[in-house]
């Protein structure tokens, strides 16, 4: 299938077309991902957790970044990528947001970059926009800041909270994002943005918009830390693992791995060999 652009992602808004994607951090996920017809792919810094086995994402550095994405960019060529803006990269200043949102674009091949928050992080939006760089807002939980939520928690229940998810939904807009992601939200409020916001919305946790996003290691069954309440499981790729590595213990211990169908014979009689 041909890569997608945002002329794309608009005309799916507009057609009423689901966008599905979901995070890949490594060249076979990228694969398989793409090979199954994804729509998009977010390298999340929850790579952090998934594949390097941090608590939380704030250890995560660009270079994590970078790599990750290089390794996806290789294995889905055809494939809309998301960069995700790790915790560091964008706090300080706009134009440190911008150096870093270029690195992204120049050392990896992402077609666009992700970054947390909404009220507060405006004018970074507005100045990676400005720089010419497709940037999707990111509300509701945002993991980076999860300390100052009090823990990977669902936001907007109340009216006094979703009154400030609308506000940044309504910031991250207006400051040149071409798209949002809703994490952990009520679906009655991610149906309330939906239908205020003229760009497309996209839910983690957040119930029907205009396309859903999961955690590959999530819903492959491979994280084994904790699964969220929103995450449908689609395999237990664990267990699938778990039982071949024991299976391949069992045979090695016993002998019977490598039996002769695995082994590389000898091209010379025994004889010339017994010589050596
Ligand atoms: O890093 C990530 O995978 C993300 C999702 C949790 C939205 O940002
Ligand atoms: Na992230």
């Amino acid at each position: 299938a041909k890569k997608k652009s945002i002329l794309d992602l608009m005309k799916m808004k507009k057609e009423g077309e689901q966008v599905a994607w979901v995070t890949a951090y490594d060249f076979p996920t990228a694969m398989f991902v793409e090979q199954a017809g994804m729509d998009m792919i977010l390298v999340g810094d929850s790579l952090g957790m998934v594949t390097l086995g941090y608590k939380g994402t704030i250890p995560v550095t660009m270079e994590d970044c970078i790599s990750h994405c290089q390794a996806v960019r290789r294995g889905a060529p055809n494939t809309w990528i998301i960069g995700d803006m790790p915790f560091g990269s964008y706090q300080s200043s706009d134009e440190q947001a911008v150096d870093n949102a270029v690195r992204f674009m120049k050392e990896a091949d992402v077609d666009c970059i992700k970054l947390e928050g909404g009220v507060r992080v405006k004018t970074r939006i507005r100045a990676i926009s400005d720089a010419g760089i497709p940037v999707i807002g990111h509300i509701g939980l945002t993991p980076q800041s999860s300390g100052q939520l009090g823990g990977f928690k669902a936001q907007g229940r109340d009216v006094k909270n979703a009154r400030g998810v609308i506000e940044d939904a309504l910031a991250v807009q207006e400051a040149g994002a071409f798209a949002i992601l809703v994490e952990a939200v009520p679906p009655e409020l991610t149906a309330f943005i939906t239908q205020k916001l003229d760009i497309p919305v996209y839910s983690i946790g957040a119930g029907a918009c205009d396309g859903q996003l999961l955690i590959s290691s999530d819903m492959l069954g491979k994280f084994q830390a904790f699964t969220p309440k929103f995450v449908k499981v689609y395999a237990n790729v664990a267990e699938v693992e778990i039982n071949a590595f024991k299976e391949y213990v069992k045979d090695v211990k016993e002998g019977v791995f490598p039996s002769d169908d695995y082994v590389y014979h000898i091209t010379d009689p025994i004889e010339e060999f017994e010589k050596l």
